[in-house]
């Protein structure tokens, strides 16, 4: 698949990269829908290494991260084997590792990651005392979303490991672009209206008048990706407007709609 991560601030990409390249831990910081995601994955198809993901909550603990023992019959004896997690298999294969929702999980947690993060590139994996060395090529990225609910300030050591990208708003060109190439849209005039529409969101986020996940890359495809088959108002409901719970500010995005689209 080419390349997908698009944005008009091209130091994202190269930055990225080059962070990577140098074998440093990459944390890229932004609202739900801003291509972090797709952002990881481009990298990783560019340095053509697999990716190996976790994604945080709280409940994940050192055996969704490192692996657990399972019992396995061998020729009628029981014997007890590691199934390794996916840290140390990004460790073991000089893969990425790909930490999702980093400030998702509970800060106790993560420390146990420190020194793979560091100069030291190992682990000590406490469940079998093995000492994991990551083979050339493992690298880190991590992804958080700032603000939202449930999430814990990064632990100040896991912090300072990481190289940190923030990914802000697209232009409106830019969006235009990623629409072209990533949604089932392919009405110009319809494109650069939406387009239009999000720097409008974009703006209204900026004076605090609506949470940035509603402006975000991943709703305004779904609006183009549902206006190919139902008119363009419902399409703002179902995409936009509806995922909402404050009726503020589904009607300042109610009135937005209404000026770009008009209400047919
Ligand atoms: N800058 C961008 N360039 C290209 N595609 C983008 C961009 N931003 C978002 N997208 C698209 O929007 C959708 C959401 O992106 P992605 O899954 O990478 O977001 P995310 O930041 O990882 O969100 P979350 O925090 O919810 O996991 C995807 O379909 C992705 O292709
Ligand atoms: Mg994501």
């Amino acid at each position: 698949m080419a390349i997908q991560f698009f944005h008009n601030d091209e130091t994202i990409r190269g930055d990225a990269m080059i962070i990577l390249s140098l074998g440093k831990n990459l944390l890229l910081k932004g609202p739900t829908g801003a291509g972090k995601t797709r952002l990881a994955e481009d990298m990783s198809r560019e340095l053509d290494q697999p990716i190996h993901s976790i994604n945080c909550s709280v409940d994940v603990d050192i055996e969704s991260l490192l692996g657990f023992k399972t019992i396995e019959y061998m020729e009628g004896r029981q014997e007890i084997t590691f199934i390794d997690g996916p840290v140390i298999r990004a460790m073991k294969e000089g893969a990425i590792l790909y930490i999702d929702e980093i400030n998702m999980a509970r800060p106790e947690v993560l420390p146990i990651l420190n020194a793979a993060l560091d100069y030291r590139r190992t682990i000590t994996n406490p469940l079998t005392g093995d000492v994991i060395t990551a083979e050339q090529g493992f690298r880190v990225i991590a992804a958080i979303n700032v603000g939202y609910v449930g999430t814990m300030p990064m632990n100040e050591a896991l912090l300072n490991r990481f190289n940190v990208i923030e990914l802000g708003y697209v232009s409106k060109e830019a969006l235009a672009e990623i629409l072209k190439t990533q949604s089932i849209q392919k009405d110009e005039s319809i494109i650069d209206e939406i387009a239009q529409f999000h720097s409008d969101l974009v703006t209204m986020t900026e004076q605090g008048q609506i949470s940035q996940e509603a402006s975000s890359v991943r709703s305004l495809i779904d609006l183009a990706d549902l206006s190919t088959k139902m008119p363009i108002s419902r399409a703002c409901y179902r995409a936009i407007i509806d995922k909402l719970d404050s009726e503020q500010e589904k009607k300042a995005i109610l009135n937005a709609t209404e000026l770009q689209f008009g209400m047919g």
